[in-house]
């Protein structure tokens, strides 16, 4: 099994959820999605990092994003923790949670790590564009739960990325200065950034985030 690494297209998968059968790809569409692991069902961690997640679907879908969760759980197993979780973190799961008990998926994307359990899945991360590709990738070992809104700033920044030829730099955050991509030249910019642009150095040009009035 070949390490998925960030432009390769997301790998198909069929599988059962606790939504009914997904196929990849198809379930996807045409928008972007967060594929993520989590060790094991009826754990603490896992639990606030669901009912967190539940919380941010309006969130998710302002950005065009589905979101899907999978363990080597059984089906039965998610159906009775998605009640622990909507009675304990006062939400309700709104996305499906894949039940990987033949390990299939884990194994197509590598969410088991050996040396860290052998029996279970890391919090592995994947952020998929509108194109199937992979455009970001995060493990996470079982003791330390997810920043989401971390993963919604990754995902902005991807989004500027994709469609308004724009990179962040460090610690940015929505609102804040971005960087002209090196492949844009100084003659394209008026075109592509009507706001003006500040050239710091001729390979380090800032330009206010173009996707804000
Ligand atoms: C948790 O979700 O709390 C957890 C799962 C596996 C190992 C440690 C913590």
């Amino acid at each position: 099994m070949a390490a998925i690494r960030l432009g390769d297209v997301a790998p198909n998968f069929t599988a059962m959820s606790t939504e009914g059968e997904i196929n990849f790809h198809d379930w996807l569409g045409d928008g972007w999605g967060v594929l993520f692991s989590h060790p094991a069902d009826y754990t603490p961690v896992c639990t606030t990092e669901l009912g967190t997640v539940a919380k941010y679907k309006a969130e998710f879908d302002k950005r065009n994003v589905k979101v899907v969760a999978l363990s080597v759980d059984g089906l039965e197993s998610h159906h009775g923790w998605v009640n622990d979780i909507n009675e304990t973190q006062n939400t309700t799961v709104n996305f499906p949670i894949i039940a990987d008990e033949d390990r299939k998926v884990s194994e197509l994307y590598d969410m088991i790590h050996p040396n860290a359990d052998s029996n279970a899945t890391v919090r592995s991360v994947f952020v998929i564009g509108d194109d199937k590709k992979v455009k970001l990738t995060i493990t996470y070992p079982a003791s330390t739960g997810r920043n989401f809104d971390e993963l919604l700033r990754v995902i902005d920044s991807l989004q500027l990325t994709a469609y308004h030829k724009v990179a962040t730099p460090a610690n940015w955050n929505n609102g804040d200065e971005c960087v002209v991509v090196p492949a844009v030249t100084n003659e394209e910019i008026p075109a592509l950034f009507p706001k003006g642009y500040k050239e710091i150095k001729p390979y380090l040009r800032m330009t206010p985030q173009p996707n804000l009035n």
